[in-house]
């Protein structure tokens, strides 16, 4: 037998081998293949090499979040953490030539443990109200902000209570929320509806509230801009662009910049771009007044993360633009799903609301607002798979991205037509 430069393949049965870049997946004899590795590696190089290249550990010193903690929250006590953050920074061609730009960078908080943004305020908001002796937790949301408050209750054994709008929270959301083991309220009104009862409910009963207007969730939700800054060796982008609904992200993230540039992590701040959808545009149509005049809409809109219509953190918003020299957009929902599926078909993939970010840029950089050769980052604030039916929904309609799964009969010929056919 040959003798083969390793890892090659195998056959478990015959012992038969070949290269490893040959094509086989089973042997002529019947067998399966096994890759064989290289057995002459030192135990001790290796090791040394493991340690250095592990990036996170399941502790605080693996969050992305807590690794800030002396910006966060500081202090003994217990740490309530997935852990969370160190999300991929992203750069597709595909994207950012869909775009208009060369330098656009993805961060995709889709990645954290439930799938959005939200667990980086939720490890900090969590963790604070349990110091505090909060005996149980509560929010109103479109959907993420439950799941990732359902997850950390869990894990601090505290009861989690929340209220979401009926009809209009997206499946992998509203399963999180019941998996996790929240008391789930399907409310029969819109997101704005369920705040102002989660606050009256908050207050009447001492129940710990968590939604964006707890300090402590944009405490956490700094570290996805920290983050990113460290990524790219404290390198300020031109522009940071986020998909926008209460806007407590808008909020934390004028906020980390503003701490960065006074303690001296960066030199320079970069813009801030907000993104509404059309449905579910007041903070758009307050910028567009200069923020002279407050709205508040009746919002709809494909992107339900953001179906919201009158954005607790209006305030704290407007200084993150005023401060950054920042920008609001809105674009609609055909606009989102376009963006969407150029981001699912880069195989990053997010959902609606995140999509925003990437549609707005786009519209941006279309009007000039975003000169081509700024260098962007676009915040992608949820996962692929918390949306499926908007996925399933977009592919059975008729369009250039359409790609709608095909029943068969299990037979040969079935496969060829299926291929001969366009989509
Ligand atoms: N993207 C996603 C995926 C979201 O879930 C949200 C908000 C946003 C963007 C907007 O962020 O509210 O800070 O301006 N979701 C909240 C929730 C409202 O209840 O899950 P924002």
């Amino acid at each position: 037998m040959t003798t083969r430069p390793a890892p090659y393949v195998r056959c478990a049965v015959c012992g038969e081998t070949w290269p490893r870049l040959s094509p086989r997946v089973e042997c002529p004899c019947g067998g399966l293949l096994e890759v064989v590795q290289d057995p002459r590696h030192s135990a001790r190089t290796l090791r040394a090499r493991f340690d250095r290249r592990r990036s996170g550990d399941p502790s605080v010193e693996g969050s992305g979040v807590w690794r800030f903690r002396e910006l966060l929250l500081p202090g003994r006590g217990p740490v309530v953490t997935h852990p969370e953050g160190n999300t991929t920074l992203y750069r597709r061609d595909t994207v950012a030539r869909w775009v208009g730009l060369e330098d656009l960078a993805l961060k995709h908080e889709g990645e954290n443990p439930t799938g959005s943004f939200k667990d980086r305020g939720m490890t900090v908001a969590v963790t604070q109200a349990v110091r505090a002796g909060a005996t149980a937790v509560a929010c109103a949301s479109t959907g993420n902000t439950s799941a990732s408050l359902a997850a950390y209750a869990a894990q601090a054994g505290r009861p989690a209570l929340v209220f979401v709008p009926a009809g209009k929270v997206a499946a992998g959301k509203l399963a999180q929320a019941l998996a996790y083991g929240a008391r789930t309220l399907l409310v029969r009104g819109d997101f704005d509806t369920c705040l102002r009862l989660v606050r009256e409910t908050a207050e009447t009963l001492g129940v710990a509230l968590l939604n964006s207007i707890n300090p402590w969730r944009l405490e956490g939700q700094k570290t996805i801009v920290w983050e990113m800054l460290q990524q790219r060796g404290w390198d300020p982008p031109d522009w940071i662009v986020v998909p926008a609904g209460a806007l407590g992200n808008t909020s934390a993230f004028g906020k980390a910049l503003r701490e960065a540039k006074q303690l001296g992590l960066i030199r320079r701040v970069p813009r801030v771009a907000s993104i509404q959808a059309r449905g579910a545009n007041p903070f758009y149509r307050s910028f567009r007044t200069g923020f002279r005049k407050r709205f508040r809409v009746q919002a709809e809109t494909v992107a339900t993360a953001i179906r919201i219509g009158d954005p607790a953190s209006h305030d704290r918003a407007v200084r993150t633009i005023r401060e950054t020299r920042g920008l609001v957009e809105a674009v609609s929902d055909a606009q989102i799903l376009e963006a969407k599926a150029v981001v699912d078909g880069s195989g990053i993939g997010c959902e609606p609301a995140s999509a925003a970010a990437v549609a707005g840029t786009r519209q941006l950089v279309r009007k000039g607002l975003i000169k081509k050769g700024h260098s962007v980052v676009a915040v992608l604030t949820g996962n692929l798979l918390k949306d499926p039916d908007a996925v399933m929904g977009f592919h059975a309609r008729k369009g250039r991205w359409r790609n709608p799964p095909v029943e068969i009969e299990p037979r040969l010929s079935d496969v060829e037509r299926v291929l001969k056919r366009r989509r």
